[in-house]
């Protein structure tokens, strides 16, 4: 079982789409362990995007990042790093494929609506970095006993 970061960003914030994509992972089979609003500090972004402190556009990212409040989630299941990267499609949104969060809601590479850990290791790190261990919750499916 694996666990991935997913930040919807602030364009999903103030375009009313943060229920549509956290439904998206739901409906796909994920759990979410993880769920919390955030303003993201400049040491946390200089931390979370250390590896484009060197491109032209790094500091426009942090800018865009630090535009609203962001919405952090942690999904759990099998193979969920690329299960998730799968469903949200490729950085640069006008190019995602049809079908993909991406491909359906956004048109930028920066406006695009989320960002997901990209391979298993990071995703370890990531998560590590925007939740503490008591903001992270397992859970059996219980309502089965419930039927009747
Ligand atoms: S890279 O270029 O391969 O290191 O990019 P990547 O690891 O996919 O992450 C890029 C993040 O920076 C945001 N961003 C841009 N990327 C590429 N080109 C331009 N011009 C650009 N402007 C912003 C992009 O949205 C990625 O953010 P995250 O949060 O990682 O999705």
């Amino acid at each position: 079982m694996e666990r991935t970061l997913v930040l919807l960003k602030p364009d999903a914030v103030q375009r009313d789409l943060v229920g549509e994509i956290i439904s998206r992972l739901e409906r796909k089979g994920l759990k979410l362990v993880g769920l919390k609003l955030m303003r993201l500090s400049d040491e946390l972004l200089n931390e979370h995007y250390s590896h484009l402190v060197g491109k032209s556009f790094f500091p426009e990212v942090k800018s865009f990042m630090q535009l609203t409040p962001v919405v952090a989630c942690c999904w759990e299941g099998t193979e969920a790093v690329n299960t998730v990267r799968a469903i949200c499609g490729i950085t640069k949104a006008r190019e995602a494929a049809p079908g993909t969060i991406r491909g359906e809601f956004a048109m930028s590479v920066q406006a695009n609506l989320i960002h997901c850990s990209d391979s298993l290791e990071t995703a370890n790190a990531e998560v590590k970095r925007f939740f503490k261990s008591d903001e992270l919750f397992s859970y059996d499916d219980v309502l089965e006993r419930y039927v009747y």
